[in-house]
């Protein structure tokens, strides 16, 4: 009994405490590095000056036994750092300590030009994320009703709302992000291809959302390094943009090149598309596809790919746009269309919301599949 009331009142405590997050602590290894990047020289007056730009901050997380042949690399999307993973801003574990305790080694990361990863002023420019977009977007879109399926969101743990304990937290760790779509592509690709080289294994990669284009082109890249890719609502749909800062992707699922067969020509101007229309009575978006006959993306067809959605999420209306895109171009391609197999009212950051660690469960049996 006493111990009993000592833990509800630790509970309270903790829970009382200003300062989230402060998660479980577990036993395991924490190394950190720095990978990729280039050295390169800068005029200014009559005097040349050499930086390093590109590079990448690592965080390597060992569990005290290490079950698991393939290491996973998290790569968050925009405005995040490897942080997303840790714990959740309501101080529950986050998706590194669940596939810590499952015998994985975890790789976090900072994108290149993010949170600890540095940028050099002058290249491209840095921009931020407002209050009102994370809210509308990703927080409290039941709110604001912007898609047809905003309303249904009832995962995210308090009112997602400026001045609530849990959304105040998560904010605060909201880092400014590269405005340059094709820079944060070519460094993003070019560091984590870096980091796939340095581990010289295979490996799974877990993208979030603007980091989805990243883990096509590095898989591209290094199709016999990566194994698996796991996308959770992967930047898209093909060839558009959508919100907030993306433009059109002229390779269908990337802004720059990956390989197709029979080639995709300069920008991807030989891709011929048609307009496929949206399932009717559905609140789907239409999808643009390849015309026939598809050309086929010949390096990520030999990795294998599950996208993740979530019910609520912006990405509702349109990420199984980006699943038949996949498919028609020979990707083999698993879909967790999440209300689907039984778990409903995630949005866009599902890994930090209450039921998170139901999801981490379902990722991990496609994982050891
Ligand atoms: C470099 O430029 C500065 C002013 O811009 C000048 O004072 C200095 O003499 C120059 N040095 C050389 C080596 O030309
Ligand atoms: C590449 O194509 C996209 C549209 O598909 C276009 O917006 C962009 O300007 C093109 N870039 C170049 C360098 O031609």
């Amino acid at each position: 009994m006493h111990f009993n009331s000592f833990k509800i009142l630790a509970v309270l405590a903790l829970y009382g405490a200003a300062a989230y997050p402060t998660a479980p602590s577990a036993p395991y290894g924490r190394h950190y590095f720095y990978v990729g990047g280039k050295y390169i020289q800068v005029a200014s007056g009559n005097t040349t000056s050499q930086y390093r730009v590109g590079q990448i901050y690592v965080e390597k997380l060992t569990p005290s036994i290490v079950t698991k042949q393939h290491p996973i690399i998290f790569i968050a999307g925009s405005a995040q750092t490897g942080t997303n993973f840790l714990h959740t801003p309501d101080g529950r574990e986050g998706w590194a300590h669940y596939f810590l305790s499952q015998g994985y080694v975890v790789y976090l990361s900072d994108q290149p030009e993010r949170g600890r990863s540095p940028w050099l002023p002058g290249h491209g420019e840095m921009v931020a994320i407002a209050t009102t977009a994370i809210e509308n977007f990703f927080t409290a879109t039941q709110d604001f009703n912007l898609w047809p399926q905003a309303s249904l969101h009832t995962q995210w743990p308090g009112s997602g709302r400026v001045g609530d304990p849990v959304f105040d937290a998560f904010y605060a760790t909201q880092v400014q992000l590269q405005n340059d779509n094709l820079i944060a592509e070519a460094t993003n690709a070019a560091a984590y291809t870096a980091l796939v080289d340095y581990l010289n294994q295979p490996v799974y990669l877990l993208t979030h959302s603007q980091a989805g284009p990243f883990g096509w082109r590095v898989g591209d890249a290094r199709p016999n390094l990566v194994k698996k890719i796991v996308a959770l609502e992967p930047g898209g749909p093909p060839f558009e943009g959508v919100f907030p800062f993306f433009g059109p992707h002229p390779y269908g699922i990337t802004d720059l090149a990956v390989e197709y067969d029979p080639p995709a020509g300069p920008n991807g101007s030989y891709l011929s598309t048609i307009v496929r229309p949206a399932p009717p009575g559905t609140k789907l978006t239409d999808c643009i596809l390849q015309a026939d006959p598809p050309k086929q993306l010949v390096n990520l067809a030999k990795v294998s790919v599950l996208v993740v959605t979530s019910e609520s999420s912006y990405h509702a209306p349109y990420d199984y746009c980006t699943v038949d895109y996949l498919k028609q171009a020979g990707v083999a391609t698993d879909f967790f269309d999440l209300p689907i197999i039984g778990i409903r009212g995630n949005g866009h950051m599902m890994f930090m919301e209450k039921n998170n660690l139901e999801i981490a469960e379902r990722i991990l049996a496609w994982m050891e599949e």
